[in-house]
């Protein structure tokens, strides 16, 4: 999967960005061998959470060095009681008590979220053996959104023949209402533009202007609307983002069908960053596009944080790890 040329040139632009990482899920091998082969090439810096003396022991049976990576045993570090103090600080008016808060900060993606708050390391990726809420919920609590008028979203990046997709959200919002929808559509443009891409984005739907009737329909011609005034604003203007809807998929990918469903669209046949109007949808696109399509699946990677934390499937392979990991080095760069 590194192979592919999109994936080539994310690990080429990470080892410019000297970032550092931390992987709460030092128990995992896999984890391991990705914090091996990134600090190996210089992808990243890693900061490896867990047991330390287990750690060593397995990278000294792999013949593997250490070098470009920290292991770090919570509840040994020297550094505890200043992150439980501001875990404390930062959620005692939320009710969380200084007990709770000793307790909380040993969980290692509390652990790991707190050392990106202090300034300690860039970036999280965690997830290998988490679900995506016990993976994202330290970082919407402690990290949290960076524009307090917008929520944090989520991209996967898919891979397929060789050209990369952006799609949202597929693992944060359930059913956004048209002004998150249109937030989305837009953080998502970004990372698009952040990865390089020229992002054009469609605004999902079963209806393509107007075809098809119903509420959901209504929902996302109207957060396209808003999208697009929010395209003219300073924010987003001078982007190159272009963005169309509501379409359907065949519309906003095959240009024969675009242009037979939606003559004149800057989008349709062309669109690489897919909108979808629920989680649902968004999901289950993403992991048909991965099992039937052979697409490459990077994410699901948080937009619109403060700080990148990244979200691994339990199903990932090594190679996704690795890609995650670049891609969230990325993101760490303003
Ligand atoms: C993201 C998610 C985990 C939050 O769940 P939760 O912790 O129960 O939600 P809460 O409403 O208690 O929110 C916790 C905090 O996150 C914040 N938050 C929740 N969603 C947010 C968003 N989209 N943007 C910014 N902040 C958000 C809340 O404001 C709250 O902050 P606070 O405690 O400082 O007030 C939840 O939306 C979720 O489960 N999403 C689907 C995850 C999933 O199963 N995905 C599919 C698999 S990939």
């Amino acid at each position: 999967m590194l192979e592919s040329k999109y994936i080539q040139g994310i690990i080429a632009k990470a080892k410019q960005l000297n970032k550092t990482v931390v992987l709460p899920e030092g128990e995992d091998h896999r984890i391991l061998e990705a914090a091996h082969y990134c600090a190996d090439n210089q992808i990243a810096k890693l900061i490896v959470l867990g047991d330390v003396e287990a750690i060593k022991a397995e990278f000294a049976a792999r013949g593997w060095s250490l070098n470009n990576i920290e292991l770090v045993d919570p509840s040994k570090s020297p550094r505890l009681q200043e992150y439980t103090d501001l875990l404390y600080n930062l959620r005692k008016e939320k009710g969380l008590t200084a007990e709770e808060a000793a307790k909380l900060v040993l969980v290692p993606n509390y652990f790991g979220t707190l050392m990106i708050k202090s300034g300690h390391a860039d970036a999280m990726v965690s997830g290998a053996n988490h679900s995506t809420a016990d993976t994202v919920r330290p970082a919407l609590q402690i990290i949290k959104s960076s524009c307090k008028d917008r929520g944090v979203s989520s991209v996967f990046v898919e891979v397929c023949n060789g050209k990369p997709y952006y799609l949202a959200d597929c693992a944060i919002n359930m059913y956004p209402e048209p002004k998150e929808l249109a937030d989305i559509a837009l953080q998502t443009a970004m990372t698009a533009v952040q990865f390089g891409d020229k992002p054009k984005v469609a605004m999902l739907s079963y209806s393509t202007y107007g075809s098809g009737k119903g509420e959901s329909v209504d929902k996302v011609r109207e957060a396209a609307k808003l999208a697009k005034a929010m395209l003219e604003t300073p924010e987003f203007s001078g982007c190159g983002i272009e963005l169309d809807g509501e379409i359907q998929a065949d519309a906003a990918l095959d240009m024969t069908v675009g242009n037979k469903k939606a003559p004149g669209s800057n989008v349709a046949g062309q669109a690489n960053v897919l909108i979808f109007p629920n989680i649902d949808a968004g999901n289950i696109a993403c992991k048909l596009l991965q099992r039937l399509g052979g697409a490459e699946a990077y994410g699901p990677m948080l937009q619109g944080l403060n700080a990148p934390v990244n979200d691994l499937s339990r199903g990932a392979l090594v190679e996704d790890i690795i890609g995650l990991i670049a891609m969230t080095v990325l993101q760490s760069h303003k």
